[in-house]
């Protein structure tokens, strides 16, 4: 059978049957490349099936075995799920195969075999890190190999508990014309992967580099084919890596992985909000707010700054916290609070290189704007809690208990927290000072912004 040619989006995985210099689908330029797609065939012949009731199906609770890395297990919803396909994606060098080779070693210490298939790398140069992780032996079983038929028969040879796959970018199937790295050889390799990981139970971690555009190459095609896909994200030049789940069939994506990368590998941060609060600078726009990233609650500095508009209209400017967002506590501070941004361009950033993306943080932010633009701080020792309506209102928030509970770990002196949460508190009182506010010019006042 002749097989088919298409231009393929290198981007998006669209198809069409000439070369275009911009892809129609997703508006990428020079992006199409011309590869072969596999032929057809026939049909065949459709096997009985018959649909089942829901209430008929047994219940089965997904078996998750610990990778013996804490932070891992979190961010893949508490274990790696049998037979689970999770891609981890992240820049060139912030250490995606330190990660796994170390989370292999990890698991092959337990007593469980494991194979570290690399396309990158030499096996020596697997063995140096592995001996700068300074991992013991186990049954960790190294592979250095391109080709997918060449691994399956090796794979199939030493039957692993858990695989990585160290970059899909490198691998290629021999069936393929296209190039190693093309969106339809990465298509091919990761339905391997998946019917590998789906029929004999094996979990598979598989590598993906990330374009400088932020989405891993071949993006779509993959994302939406495997179970659970990672961001392993960081200051390439700092210590701290951040791993997020950015989709997850077995867990939730809000979870949130802290590592520190050494000499020896990475390492675990277990109590994350003394890291993100150790560079803090008091003084004017600086705030202490809390997030919940997952199971865990975040202490977390929201640092703002204003400065003169040179040229046209005021620019509304953030890291780590949506921009739209501040454009909205700006108008709120004026309208409802005589707090006037005027005619300055406005920062916000969220230190550490976190993102935060719940309402419970506006308060805080609305406050440090409040506090720069004043030119006075807030106390040091506050911890800041609430969600701001379009009315000024201060708003309830989601598990203000767990939240509190962080902040007096960390030797705060006293809480903000929206004044309704304090009415309809259930229990006992925390022993931490609580200041319930109502409105936005209530938590001016509390702060000494405005007297
Ligand atoms: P690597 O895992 O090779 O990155 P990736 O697979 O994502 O491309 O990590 C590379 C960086 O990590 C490298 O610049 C050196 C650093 N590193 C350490 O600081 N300590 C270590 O123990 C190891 C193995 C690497
Ligand atoms: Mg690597």
């Amino acid at each position: 059978m002749k097989s088919k040619r298409a231009y393929v989006c290198q981007e998006c995985g669209h198809q069409e049957p000439k070369w275009l210099g911009r892809c129609p689908a997703c508006g990428a330029w020079s992006t199409l490349v011309e590869e072969t797609l596999a032929p057809a065939g026939a049909a065949p012949a459709p096997r009985e099936a018959h649909a089942t009731l829901l209430a008929e199906v047994a219940s089965a609770r997904e078996a998750r075995r610990s990778t013996n890395i804490a932070e891992l297990d979190r961010v893949l919803g508490g274990g790696l799920v049998v037979g689970a396909l999770v891609l981890v994606g992240g820049d060139p060098g912030i250490g995606k195969s330190t990660l796994l080779l170390q989370a292999l070693g990890r698991i092959a210490a337990s007593g469980r075999r494991c194979l570290y298939v690399t396309a990158e790398e030499s096996l020596a140069q697997v063995k140096l890190r592995a001996e700068r992780l300074g991992l013991s032996a186990g049954e960790l079983y190294l592979l250095a190999e391109t080709a997918w038929e060449t691994i399956d028969a090796a794979r199939r040879e030493c039957r692993p508990e858990v695989m990585v796959v160290d970059s899909v970018q490198t691998v290629g199937l021999g069936t393929l014309e296209s190039a190693v790295g093309s969106v339809a050889q990465i298509r091919g390799v990761t339905a391997q992967l998946m019917a590998l990981a789906k029929g004999e139970g094996t979990a598979v971690f598989v590598v993906g580099h990330v374009t400088k555009e932020g989405t891993i190459a071949g993006p779509k095609v993959m994302e939406h084919m495997v179970d659970t896909v990672l961001y392993f994200e960081g200051e390439r030049s700092g210590p701290y890596r951040l791993l997020r789940a950015h989709k997850n069939r077995f867990g939730s994506v809000a979870e949130l992985g802290v590592f520190e990368m050494r000499g020896d590998g990475l390492h675990g941060v277990d109590n994350p909000s003394e890291l993100f609060l150790s560079q803090r600078a008091d003084g004017p726009g600086s705030v202490v707010v809390t997030s919940v990233a997952g199971s865990r609650p975040l202490l977390l500095e929201v640092q703002a700054l204003t400065a003169p508009c040179l040229y046209g209209s005021p620019r509304r400017i953030s890291v780590g916290f949506d921009p739209q967002r501040v454009a909205v506590l700006c108008a709120v501070l004026d309208r409802r609070a005589s707090v006037d941004v005027g005619n300055l361009d406005v920062y916000v950033n969220i230190a550490g290189g976190v993102r935060v993306s719940e309402p419970a943080t506006d308060l805080g932010v609305a406050l440090a704007l409040a506090s720069t633009l004043v030119g006075r701080p807030i106390a040091a020792d506050t911890v800041v809690v609430g969600e701001i309506g379009l009315a000024g209102e201060v708003r309830a928030v989601a598990q203000l208990g767990a939240r509190i509970q962080e902040a007096e770990t960390l030797g705060f002196a006293r809480c903000l927290v929206p004044q309704i949460d304090l009415e309809r508190w259930p229990g006992p009182r925390p022993a931490l000072p609580l200041v319930g506010v109502a409105d936005l010019r209530q938590a001016l006042a509390v702060t000494r912004l405005v007297s």
